[in-house]
């Protein structure tokens, strides 16, 4: 693989430890996946943040490296809201553990956002190469705004943080992400909501597996892209999808004629697919922004809580400067009894761990919580949500 003349140098070990350490990870990478050479990158999102997933000697290997990011840079979401812990039912021994992971990574120069949804704090723009860890981001990133990321682990993002270039290989090359797969969905009658998406990702993920799927006959807005792309991404292993007529790549494909859709293999998908995984089980508690929720999301949450009370818990999650930004919206929703967190989610937190039945607006969620939490998934529409945590 091509090394220029500093990175030849940081693998040398001119510029400390840690760097050469990165530089081997990345190296190491490269030389596995046949990569020419590094690339530049615009930003990091670094998994690995929360105590739950990393545990005592994940906190350890951050607290040996000494070196600061190159690009900027954010984190998954952590265990917990920072200063919310205790409204979360998160212990204070857990709360200690998390909040050293935190300070080692602000101490790399990591920006302390703890999110999957990076994309609502800064620009991020078509072409921009990329790290991103989080397997929905990467899905966003790929496909609704047309940037390159592989799925990067949490070692190799930040690695790539730190030297501020990737190796270029899968997804970063043009080639590599024409379409393998044809999906045609039947969309349920009446308005198909973001958790129809999601549900339609939850379907597809398991038949396309890690093929680059093409969907054909849908127009979702980026808020049901987000859901779709989430689910596909943990029921299969998507990091990359196409939307004809939608998303940005399509036309550039079809430009340079390197799109026959007609050769590809069709799956399809059925409406009454779809509507089976609307069951109605018990749940005792609501959870909202897998996901992390956008405006837009929280000012629908806002107008659909308008004038009720919560009966039972509902947490809706966000990015801490999308909540900082909707401040209003944010203090709307509370006032109904809702939690609006921010730095964690409902599957990466331990707090959701008491719950015996979650019911969410995610496929997503529906397919992590049952292994991560230990609870029943039940999905449904926004509204429904909002009706069942309010009923
Ligand atoms: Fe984000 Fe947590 Fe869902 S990281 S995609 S809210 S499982």
């Amino acid at each position: 693989m091509f090394l220029d003349n500093d990175d030849e140098k940081i693998l040398a070990g001119e510029y400390g430890e840690t760097r050469q350490k990165m530089m081997e990870i990345l190296v190491g990478l490269g030389k596995v996946f046949g990569a020419g050479e590094l690339v530049p990158i615009a930003s990091a999102q670094i998994a690995g943040a929360s105590y739950k997933t990393i545990g005592k000697w994940g906190l350890e290997w951050l607290n040996s490296l000494d070196a600061r990011v190159a690009v900027p840079s954010v984190l998954n979401p952590i265990g917990m809201p920072r200063e919310r812990w205790e409204e979360m039912g998160i212990s204070r021994e857990f709360a200690e553990r998390q909040m050293a992971v935190i300070e080692a990574y602000h101490r790399l120069g990591v920006r302390l956002e703890c999110t999957c949804t990076p994309y609502y704090l800064s620009i991020t723009n078509y072409g921009d190469h990329l790290a991103w860890s989080e397997s929905s981001a990467v899905a966003y990133a790929n496909s609704v705004i047309g940037a390159r990321t592989n799925r990067e682990g949490g070692p190799s993002a930040l690695a790539a943080a730190i030297i501020g270039k990737t190796p270029k290989y899968g997804l970063h090359i043009f080639d590599n992400r024409l379409p393998q797969v044809a999906v045609r969905v039947e969309m349920p009658e009446g308005n198909a909501h973001a958790a129809h998406y999601g549900a339609i990702g939850y379907l597809a993920g398991k038949e396309v597996g890690n093929r680059i799927p093409i969907f054909l006959g849908m127009r979702p807005n980026r808020d049901s892209m987000k859901a779709m792309g989430a689910a596909m991404a943990a029921t299969g292993a998507v990091a990359l999808f196409h939307v004809d007529g939608i998303t940005p790549e399509v036309r550039v494909m079809r430009q340079r004629s390197r799109m026959d859709v007609e050769a590809l293999e069709t799956i399809t998908i059925e409406a009454d697919e779809i509507e089976k995984l609307f069951t109605d089980v018990p749940v005792d508690a609501v959870a909202i922004g897998c996901p992390h929720c956008s405006d837009r999301q929280l000012d629908t949450i806002a107008s659909l809580l308008s004038g009720k009370t919560t009966t039972k818990p509902l947490f809706i999650f966000a990015a801490r400067g999308v909540v900082q930004a909707n401040r209003h919206t944010v203090a709307a929703i509370e006032r109904s009894g809702a939690k609006v967190f921010e730095d964690t989610c409902m599957v990466v937190s331990p707090g959701m761990d008491r719950f015996r039945g979650i019911m969410v607006d995610s496929g997503k969620a529906a397919s992590y919580i049952p292994n991560m939490c230990g609870s029943v998934a039940r999905i449904g529409t926004l509204d429904e949500c909002i009706r069942e945590a309010t009923a």
